[in-house]
């Protein structure tokens, strides 16, 4: 299998990126910085997850981000649902695809959604049954499919069955994350050629944080084994709180100049996701700015 054609970008830093930030964006900010990704070209926009506020502090107006902003046609916008109550407040915010996110690791399950794989796959279970009575696409992650930040390397045979098991509740795409940025390219190479012994390599996505420097190189990498589905971050922003010490994802900016100069079609302008990720930065910088002068202020 070469390299594809086509490659569809899932752009994930209104969630992945934001819910990493240690300032609080304004509600009206998120918006505006989905309603200027819907205008480069991008096909899908990850807005939100719709998990505990005291959890992720930063993405607590889930509802309000996915009520304001502007859909445009043909642009998918799903959000993270861990459970039923996430999937219930994601369809009354008019949710029309939802993620759902489990680990390859049972530690990081436990640290990330308070339960164990067995008991997030129940969950999901429950979740992609009333998905599917909504007609609502699903798609999956699987966390720490290279390293836990708890348990060490993982083993393949964790990622494919979690794999496999995803698949079968009904996701159309199962995106494999490097949680925390350690994966190399011929791991990468490895795991996904693995993985295409039991899923089809079109269910299949790739994301990449950047800890090492080595996302884009691992993106290379899965791309040469004709995966063509790639997540990335405008700026690289991102991380998860419960990976300390994880970077960003693989920057937006990154991945598509890299696909120009391979030649292969995103319909996704370069130029304009140049522009937005200036403004997020400018808005991220004058937020951290007023949050220092503030603490200095009142020290
Ligand atoms: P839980 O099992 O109920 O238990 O929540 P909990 O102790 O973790 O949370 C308890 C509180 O959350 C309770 O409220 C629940 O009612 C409430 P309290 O009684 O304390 O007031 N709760 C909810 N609130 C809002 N929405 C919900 C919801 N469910 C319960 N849907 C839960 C489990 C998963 C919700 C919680 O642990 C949580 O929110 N975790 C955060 C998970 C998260 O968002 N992690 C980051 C995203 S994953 C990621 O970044 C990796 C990825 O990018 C791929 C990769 O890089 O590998 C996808
Ligand atoms: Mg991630």
């Amino acid at each position: 299998m070469g390299i594809p054609k086509t490659v569809k970008v899932v752009e994930v830093g209104p969630r992945d990126g934001l819910q990493n930030e240690t300032c609080q964006l304004s509600t009206e900010t998120k918006i505006e910085f989905i309603d200027h990704l819907s205008l480069t070209g991008l096909k899908v926009i990850e807005v939100t997850s719709f998990v505990s506020a005291k959890k992720i502090p930063q993405l607590v107006d889930a509802e309000k981000v996915l009520k304001g902003i502007r859909r445009k046609a043909g642009v998918r916008y799903p959000v993270l649902v861990p459970n039923l109550l996430g999937f219930e407040r994601a369809l009354h915010a008019g949710a029309t695809e939802i993620a759902i996110f489990g680990s390859a690791s049972e530690t990081f399950s436990q640290k990330n959604i308070n339960c164990s794989i067995d008991e997030s796959l129940r969950r999901f279970e429950e979740v992609t049954r009333e998905a599917k009575k909504q007609n609502m696409p699903v798609r999956a992650y699987i966390s720490c499919a290279f390293s836990c930040p708890y348990e060490g390397k993982t083993p393949e045979k964790a990622v494919l069955s979690m794999a496999e098991k995803m698949l079968a509740l009904g996701c159309y795409e199962v995106s494999i994350g490097d949680t925390i940025g350690v994966a190399t390219p011929l791991q990468a190479k490895q795991l996904f050629s693995s993985l295409m012994q039991v899923v089809p390599r079109e269910k299949l996505a790739a994301h990449f944080h950047d800890t090492y420097g080595q996302a884009l190189a691992n993106v290379f990498s899965v791309l040469q084994e004709g995966i063509a589905v790639i997540d990335a971050s405008v700026s690289g922003l991102g991380g998860c709180p419960y990976a300390q010490g994880a970077t960003g994802n693989v920057a937006t900016e990154d991945v598509l100049y890299l696909l120009q100069g391979l030649g292969i079609e995103t319909g996704v302008d370069l130029n304009a996701i140049l522009k937005v990720g200036k403004f997020i930065c400018e808005k991220l910088k004058k937020q951290t700015r007023s949050k220092v002068a503030q603490a200095v202020g009142t020290s």
